[in-house]
């Protein structure tokens, strides 16, 4: 399954948060399913990195039930997700899959009614609770396993022939959450296991954004009849600052996009993710006033 730079539906609103990692913090303390057997890693398992104060409360914002909802009204995702389960159907069937960020268990449960033999979906986030009711309502707790927790602090009792994830964040790689797919991977997936998505591409093209220009940084030439030029390296400065994570049209694009980073799941390290350069050059198509701002997330 590739996700191009067709995938980019999520709404505004979404996943406002990046997540940092390392620092301090620990003791996240986890309900995790009776049934299952705790047992020690016999082979060397990647380092657990720490659960810092900003992962809790990155998690503590996926137990809100609004970020949930439109992410499983973004049909394009959810359906896209969908049809590519179905599509390596024959790879699931009578397998072990991992959905690592289970949120309400959509994943998890179209791997079962793909016919999975075993699911476990893991959530650091309390809505593995309610994960853990649809699962029941949807008499599939002979199939899914749901567990609250990280899934660099879980313990499953099996490897797994299948990872399933939605671990893209804006502009790809802010949520970063890439890492606990990686960490999964070296830890719990057999050799040849399936990853899906197993591709990840990032483009980036330059826009003009005419309507917004005039808004927030026009408008203080005339605030009221009064001359608030002086105001303008500060709007500036404030405007491209910080990412703006907009819906825009194609009449906003000026070039056609360049590939600057893809991400193969199967191979991709942490270290790798660290930064991420690319050499490019723009020939744009159209007229139009675009700005740069010399820092990204
Ligand atoms: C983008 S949501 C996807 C939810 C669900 N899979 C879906 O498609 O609707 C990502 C979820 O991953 C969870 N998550 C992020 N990092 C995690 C980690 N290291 N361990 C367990 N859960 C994690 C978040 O709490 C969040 O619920």
């Amino acid at each position: 399954m590739m996700l191009g730079n067709g995938y980019a539906s999520s709404p505004a609103s979404r996943r406002r948060r990046g997540r940092p990692r390392g620092g301090g913090g620990s003791g996240y303390g986890f309900w995790q399913p009776q049934s299952l057997h705790h047992h020690q890693q016999q082979e060397i398992s990647p380092v657990v990195p720490p659960c810092t104060e900003f992962d809790m409360a990155y998690f503590r914002a996926y137990s809100h039930i609004g970020v949930h909802e439109e992410m499983l009204k973004d049909r394009v995702r959810t359906e896209t997700y969908r049809a590519a389960i179905m599509r390596y159907q024959h790879l699931i069937s009578d397998k072990v899959v991992l959905d690592v960020g289970c949120g309400t268990g959509i994943l998890a449960i179209f791997c079962a009614f793909a016919g999975a033999r075993r699911v476990y979906a893991v959530d650091a986030s309390e809505i593995a609770v309610q994960a853990s009711e649809v699962v029941k309502e949807n008499n599939l707790s002979d199939k899914v396993t749901v567990l609250l927790g990280r899934v660099e602090d879980v313990s499953i009792d099996e490897k797994v022939d299948v990872i399933v994830s939605e671990w893209m964040g804006y502009i790809l790689l802010y949520e970063s959450m890439l890492p606990s797919i990686i960490f999964a991977r070296d830890k719990w997936l057999k050799p040849g296991g399936l990853i899906l998505p197993s591709h990840a591409s990032l483009y980036m093209a330059p826009v003009t954004h005419a309507d917004r220009y005039r808004e927030s940084i026009d408008f203080w030439r005339d605030v009221y009849g009064i001359n608030m030029s002086a105001m303008l390296p500060l709007a500036k400065q404030c405007a491209f600052e910080e990412p703006c994570i907009e819906t825009i049209s194609g009449e906003n694009v000026l070039t056609w996009p360049i590939l600057v980073k893809e991400v193969d799941c199967y191979t991709v390290t942490i270290q790798e993710l660290e930064s991420v350069t690319a050499k490019f050059s723009f020939s744009s198509m159209l007229r139009g006033t675009c700005r740069t701002s010399s820092k990204f997330p």
